[in-house]
């Protein structure tokens, strides 16, 4: 996430979240990466995306595999698409890390392009930077009435561990405390990688189709993005 995604952020977070942040916030977060980490997926054709290595993580072997990631947009730089406007957010997530402790802080998927494993892509990239930054847990608050975001947590390992007691202001809610298995466990590395590599074979099979030489369009005509193709993957 750079400062000139924020706007857009802005607008995809008020529709994801009731108690959205206000824009200096995201503005003054990104003003200190050494204490935070925010990234953004947009949705990008892969023809608009050359090949770019990306950085090892000491993380076990990479998870997620490179082509998967690309059509993704993953580590560029928004690009205009043929027709001039630019490709839109369908996700952001960040967290801060301090000490052995990353606090996941904000985590989302536009409606339209949820279901599809992208939270998960998410939290994947959220775990490796973690990892990268040498934090041994992931923690984070979450609604108790969020099912749904809880039921992604759960698939990573993290578990309700404590409440805070009316933590949302705009409802009085609730929050669920989780944290996750300690990164340094070889036990919950291994059920991690097993998460991670149903993901990459569910990237795989949505991006079937598209040319692993980025750059090129396929001999065969691509298949929508899974994202035009409607429905729950
Ligand atoms: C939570 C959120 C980020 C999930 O994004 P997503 O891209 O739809 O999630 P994924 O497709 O990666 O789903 C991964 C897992 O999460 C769980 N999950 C996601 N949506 C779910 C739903 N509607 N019902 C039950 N489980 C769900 C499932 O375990 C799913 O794994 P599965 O597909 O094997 O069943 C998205 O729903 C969102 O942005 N919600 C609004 C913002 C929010 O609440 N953020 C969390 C704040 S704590």
């Amino acid at each position: 996430m750079r400062p000139d995604d924020v706007p857009e952020i802005g607008q995809v977070e008020r529709r994801c979240f009731t108690n959205a942040w206000p824009l200096s916030a995201y503005r003054r977060e990104l003003q200190h990466p050494e204490q935070n980490h925010y990234l953004v997926i947009r949705a990008a054709p892969p023809e608009d995306h050359p090949p770019e290595p990306l950085a090892a993580n000491g993380f076990g072997p990479r998870s997620i595999a490179r082509r998967t990631l690309l059509p993704l947009g993953l580590g560029r730089r928004p690009e205009a698409d043929q027709r001039g406007k630019a490709s839109p957010v369908v996700g952001f997530a960040g967290m801060w890390t301090a000490f052995d402790e990353a606090h996941i802080t904000t985590i989302a998927i536009d409606e339209p392009y949820r279901g599809r494993g992208l939270g998960e892509v998410l939290l994947a990239c959220l775990f490796d930077e973690a990892d990268r930054r040498g934090a041994t847990w992931m923690t984070l608050e979450v609604r108790v009435s969020n099912e749904s975001a809880q039921a992604l947590y759960r698939k990573w390992g993290f578990a309700v561990q404590g409440t805070r007691r009316r933590y949302y202001s705009d409802n009085n809610e609730d929050a669920h405390i989780m944290w996750s298995g300690a990164l340094s466990d070889p036990g919950y590395r291994a059920e991690l990688a097993v998460v991670r590599a149903r993901l990459a074979a569910r990237l795989d099979r949505a991006v079937e189709g598209f040319s692993p030489r980025m750059g090129e369009r396929p001999a065969v005509p691509a298949p929508p993005p899974p994202w035009e193709s409607g429905g729950r993957a």
